[in-house]
């Protein structure tokens, strides 16, 4: 890509800060917001400039926030409204901004709407959620469940079933009635009158269906079991035909306001065509809405196809916004994928590229998945302990204490056993910390425009292990180099250089000679 990044994104980076796993300070053993308000300062000294909560709404958790029974309040578990005021004005105070989760495609069970819904066939409520009669005593469809199962759940009451694309007890909102999307609409109202910046929208794909629900295409390369998602080519049950229209709809909510933001929850599928032209048609909905670069999250730890991955998503941005980010909530840790240094490798090129990067709390000091077992608190959304998705949702390891500083008390999740060696307070003192390589790498994005807003090009290294970028913007170069091999490997320049920073600290140039360790990485300043 040659062009320069023209937008002006909001910030520069970004903390997903998962709430019950930051730090409790109400002495439950969860998370609050009162914790996170309390740890403003080490967001400030890390040098994001912007933070992510997962959800903190009024909810019975049976996805952990992500089923919400009344969307402009805050559950008991996390504090008040109140709480969340303060938390927004201290980070305010701090420059660093504030994005909320918004979760428009499905509510809670327990959600007034649904309970109205589900009173009876002639509520007016009814037609808010997706009701249908079954066909022949079985589902109206053959839809399956991202967590799993049939999507489709019977009320016997009045006999007809609901829709949910994740559990049943997450019934998806019904998207094609205007009311339920003023709803929604009037939700993100709430919370940006109340100063929230941007919005983190969960699970688009699924915010227009096929109007005549029909079934989704079996998919004959799966020989697993039929109900599971994998089993079905998912070409009815999401991307209906009004998929970009109603995601244009909900954005559209920025223009009331001067700087607001939306990133789309957004994962291409490969079965539906080009992937880059999926995450195209996503990011242009709007000027003020993008999506989430995802690739790196089945990262085959190959240089070229890493390279090739970044470029395709920067020409699908265009002039919106990159969002470059290694993993979430939902995924196994970065440093459990990789192991620490190709995870400290990849860390080092998503600081360094152009728009916003986001860090997962916990990955800045290298935090691993747990091994949970049966007696620990488990996701609603699989089966096999080694799937469950709080494995990489444990708590946040401040110092080397017993509960790693996270609580006084018996956390919800076990905390990880290598607390003693991966914490922020050790880290905080160690130069040669991950931590300490992360905080200058922020330190950097907000001094150099040229790393938000520079063009970035895809370099030939001549070396098939070293993959190269260069960035530049108003005659000024940079030059990345990550080496994706465990062995050193030698690099000769197009141009000669000064190391701005390097993921070790005796990384040179020489002449036009870089000598780069195994998966070391480097930042060079071309004079
Ligand atoms: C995506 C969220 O990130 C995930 O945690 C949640 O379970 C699903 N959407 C359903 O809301």
């Amino acid at each position: 890509r040659s062009t320069l990044f023209p937008y002006t994104t909001l910030f520069r980076s970004l903390e997903l800060i998962y709430p019950r796993s930051f730090r409790d300070l109400n002495g439950d053993g969860v998370g609050d917001l009162n914790g996170i308000t309390l740890k403003m300062d080490y967001l400030s000294d890390l040098g994001v400039d912007a933070i992510w909560i997962s959800p903190f709404f009024t909810s019975p958790m049976t996805d952990l926030g992500y089923d919400v029974a009344d969307y402009q309040n805050v559950d008991p578990v996390f504090g008040g409204l109140d709480d969340f005021r303060m938390l927004l004005d201290e980070a305010h105070a701090r420059d660093i901004k504030v994005m909320i989760d918004l979760v428009p495609c499905h509510t809670s069970d327990q959600h007034p709407w649904f309970v109205e819904s589900r009173s009876g066939r002639d509520n007016p409520k009814r037609d808010w959620y997706v009701w249908r009669d079954g066909n022949d005593g079985h589902e109206p469809n053959n839809w399956v469940s991202l967590a799993g199962g049939k999507s489709w759940t019977f009320d016997a009451d009045s006999g007809q079933y609901y829709l949910h694309s994740f559990l049943p007890t997450q019934p998806d909102l019904n998207w094609d009635n205007p009311e339920v999307r003023l709803a929604i609409k009037d939700v993100v109202r709430f919370w940006f009158d109340m100063g929230v910046d941007g919005m983190r929208v969960d699970a688009i794909w699924g915010i227009s269906k096929d109007p005549e629900l029909r079934d989704d295409t079996v998919n004959y390369d799966f020989h697993g079991d039929s109900n599971s998602y994998g089993a079905y080519i998912h070409d009815h049950c999401k991307h209906g035909p009004h998929f970009q229209e109603y995601l244009h709809e909900l954005a559209s909510v920025c223009d009331e306001y001067d700087d607001k933001q939306m990133v789309f929850e957004f994962y291409p599928d490969e079965r539906l065509g080009d992937i880059w032209r999926q995450y195209h048609d996503v990011i242009h909905v709007h000027p003020k809405a993008t999506a989430f670069f995802m690739e790196h999250r089945q990262n085959d730890w190959h240089g070229e196809h890493t390279g090739w991955n970044i470029m395709n998503y920067l020409e699908a941005t265009g002039e919106n916004t990159p969002f470059f980010c290694l993993g979430n909530h939902d995924q196994p840790r970065v440093t459990s994928r990789l192991g620490l240094p190709r995870s400290r490798a990849l860390q080092f090129l998503n600081l360094l590229c152009p728009g916003v990067s986001v860090m997962y709390y916990g990955d800045e000091i290298g935090m691993e998945d747990v091994d949970l077992t049966q007696h620990d608190a488990q996701d609603g959304f699989h089966h096999s302990l080694q799937d469950d998705r709080n494995r990489a949702r444990t708590p946040m390891q401040w110092n080397s204490s017993r509960y790693a500083g996270f609580a006084n008390v018996l956390p919800w999740l076990p905390v990880h056993p290598n607390r003693k060696q991966v914490n922020v307070a050790k880290e905080t003192k160690d130069p040669g910390s991950l931590l300490w390589l992360c905080r200058k790498l922020l330190e950097l994005r907000h001094e150099l425009p040229i790393l938000r807003h520079g063009t970035m090009e895809k370099l030939d290294t001549g070396n098939g292990f070293v993959l190269g970028f260069r960035r530049q913007l108003d005659g000024q170069q940079l030059q990345i180099y990550i080496n994706f091999a465990d062995s050193a490997q030698t690099v000769w320049l197009p141009e000669t250089g000064r190391v701005i920073i390097g993921t070790n600290p005796d990384i040179h140039v020489d002449g036009d000679v870089l000598q780069l360790p195994g998966y070391g990485g480097v930042l060079i300043d071309i004079k």
